[in-house]
């Protein structure tokens, strides 16, 4: 599967996966804010923005596969690997199938725990509504926290467009992918790069012990917990998170 990607700058490369059900769109600032110290590299994972579905089964190792495949095609071996919500789960997956591409991981608003069977059958149901020709718009609310939704009117518009441009198909894909995914913290434990963990102390869906568990985990991590950020913590508080990503990178190198 090729992945369509936009990429801004030079050096290091720094590939960044997006959150459910955005696309790359969604790392505008980091392209911006980050270009000037490293290769910045964000593919639309499959199914969304300018990305092909493909017809394999839903799983999120096919998403990094896809990724690996992305490395090899821009003759890289290692990168810096990083993902926000879902794009933290492939981050994870990458990390078991091809642990040899990583420099470093940073895993931002995303958890270790698999889907409890409830979440797991919820997934199904918003799937099956999506392929009804459902939308996700009612989920914008949960994925801001109250200081973007009540102060950051241009993020909330941002972020409505976005979730309203996610493709039904594939957006009913990923929550059969998420809702298979395995317990990631054996995972975690055997990670041998730098590890960056980012939560936001506003967010809804991943809160801030998921972090710190993930942090426990990993042998040689940091976390940076960022203040009035919700789940989508890149778009909310974009200069505290490409601070927290440059000052990673820099102690990487
Ligand atoms: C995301 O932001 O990618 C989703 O909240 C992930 C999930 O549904 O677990």
């Amino acid at each position: 599967m090729r992945l369509y990607t936009r990429t801004a700058g030079s050096g290091l490369p720094l590939v960044l996966l997006h959150a459910f059900p955005l696309s790359s769109a969604m790392w505008l600032a980091q392209r911006g804010g980050l270009a000037a110290g490293c290769q910045v590299v964000t593919p639309d994972l499959r199914g969304f923005g300018g990305s092909q579905l493909g017809d394999d089964e839903p799983s999120l190792d096919a998403m990094a596969d896809d990724v690996a495949e992305l490395l090899d095609g821009l003759g890289v071996e290692r990168a810096v690997v990083g993902g926000l919500s879902m794009g933290g789960y492939v981050v994870m997956a990458l990390a078991r199938r091809h642990p040899e591409r990583l420099a470093g991981v940073i895993l931002a608003n995303t958890k270790a725990a698999p889907d409890t069977p409830e979440a797991a059958a919820n997934r199904e149901t918003v799937a099956r509504r999506l392929l009804d020709g459902g939308d996700l718009l009612d989920t914008v609310p949960n994925l801001l926290g109250p200081t973007s939704l009540e102060r950051r009117g241009m993020v909330v518009g941002r972020v409505r467009g976005l979730v309203g441009a996610a493709p039904a198909q594939a957006a009913a894909w990923a929550q059969r992918a998420m809702a298979a995914r395995p317990d990631s913290f054996d995972t975690l434990r055997g990670l041998t790069v730098p590890a960056l963990v980012i939560a936001g102390d506003e967010d809804k869906i991943t809160p801030t012990a998921e972090a710190e568990a993930m942090t426990k985990a990993i042998p040689d991590a940091r976390l940076v917990v960022i203040g009035h950020a919700g789940h989508l913590s890149a778009i909310e508080t974009p200069e505290t998170f490409n601070r927290a990503v440059a000052s990673f990178l820099t102690d990487l190198s």
